[in-house]
């Protein structure tokens, strides 16, 4: 009955981790999907993470299904995270659901975006992403039933923000338009917006009457400090806005398998946040249910124990400064081995990637001739690279771009 049917391609990001297990080389690298490496290599499970873990076995807890809208309290430690004790919201106009990770909270936003946004002439509602933005942005939200465009986010000739052709694409955008905003350590180009520049977007998205909606699957990565990290989030907060946030803790937490986010949709009153609730419900509800037990309790313990808390931050910090000093180590190593090209981005750039420049034919000819696996618009995952691989990175990086 399927006979007929067309093989797909594999995902551009996790497609690539399919194609690194099955290189034999022993010099392999994966620089593809963006999950945390230690200095070994090895996937990096925190301390807090493990002791939870070991708590929760002790209690033998059981494994009944979780309400459709989730576990409430740990709900309201990840809107704590993201909005701040002191932002002002009243959070009891604030929704939240337990998501299967970001990914799962920008779906159901999307869903929810579909059903019940205004909008105009009876078109779905158009959600507008940065050129570029993370790869799977664009099927998520139009699987979901929304249109998608886009806004200029990065100018490839200075390897920064295009922030001029960001506002004039922002200010002709069709009004009530959704904006993605990565709330830091932006996904692939690690160049993010100043303080100046989220001031200006705050205006922009205000006077064109657009809504906000911020992707923050990286809280953390770009300063090592997870408020500094959410001030994009909190200034839109404090200037009115009524922002749609989807948060993962795949990264900060290292719960990647365990799919752990929080979606919440600031709202003007308990009636509407109740409405908004009601809604999530009845979209996830024949989707998948009710979400998973076991990671949201990991993040509740972590999060409900100061020391715990303490340790956690200390290790979420220990991650980002890791990735910074393997962005020097590897602009330095393709100094080193005599590239004259300037590679000062590497080290600029904030969070998990480096949005390297090298074109598809350069990344193709990493993968046959050195084993080291990277997506094909050239983004590096720094979380792999280590004091070990770096030196072969760089001269492999030199030999396909001399
Ligand atoms: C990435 O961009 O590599 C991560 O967000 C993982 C994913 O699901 O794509």
């Amino acid at each position: 009955r399927f006979s007929a049917t067309p093989r797909g391609p594999e995902d551009a990001i996790l497609g690539i981790t399919l194609a690194y297990n099955a290189d034999q080389s022993p010099h392999k690298v994966n620089l593809g999907v963006g999950a945390y490496r230690d200095d070994a290599g090895l996937p990096f499970v925190l301390t807090p993470v493990r002791i939870a873990e070991k708590r929760l076995a002790q209690d033998e807890h059981h494994m009944e299904y979780l309400p459709v809208i989730g576990n409430r309290t740990f709900c309201d430690k990840a809107v704590a995270l993201a909005y701040g004790q002191h932002s002002g919201l009243d959070m009891g106009c604030v929704a939240r659901m337990q998501t299967l990770s970001g990914t799962g909270a920008l779906r159901m936003a999307g869903e929810l975006m579909t059903r019940f946004l205004s909008v105009r002439n009876g078109q779905a509602p158009v959600v507008l992403l940065p050129r570029p933005s993370w790869a799977n942005h664009a099927a998520i939200f139009r699987d979901a039933g929304c249109r998608v465009g886009g806004y200029r986010y990065y100018d490839e000739d200075t390897k920064g923000l295009d922030f001029e052709g960001c506002l004039r694409d922002l200010e002709e955008a069709e009004e009530g338009s959704v904006v993605l905003l990565h709330a830091c350590a932006h996904n692939p180009t690690g160049v993010d917006f100043g303080e100046s520049e989220w001031g200006r977007v705050s205006e922009v998205v205000r006077e064109k009457g657009m809504v906000a909606l911020f992707d923050m699957a990286y809280q953390g990565f770009t300063s090592g400090d997870l408020d500094v990290d959410a001030e994009g989030v909190r200034r839109f907060v404090r200037e009115g806005h009524r922002v749609i946030l989807a948060q993962s803790f795949s990264k900060n937490f290292g719960l990647y398998g365990q799919r752990v986010g929080c979606l919440s949709v600031v709202g003007d009153s308990v009636e509407e946040k109740e409405a908004v609730e009601s809604q999530l419900k009845i979209i996830a509800r024949p989707m998948y249910s009710n979400p998973p037990i076991v990671g949201v309790r990991l993040v509740e313990e972590i999060l409900k124990d100061e020391k715990l808390e303490i340790m956690w931050r200390e290790e979420m910090k220990g991650m980002a400064e890791r990735i910074q000093g393997m962005r020097k180590m590897l602009r330095e190593g393709l100094e080193g081995v005599g590239s004259r090209l300037d590679w000062g981005h590497v080290e600029k750039q904030n969070g998990m990637f480096c949005y390297s420049g090298l074109t598809a034919q350069q990344v193709d000819r990493l993968r046959r001739e050195f084993s080291v696996y990277l997506t094909a618009n050239g983004r590096i995952s720094m979380a792999g690279v280590t004091t070990g691989n770096v030196g072969y990175l760089a001269d492999a990086m030199h030999r396909v771009t001399k």
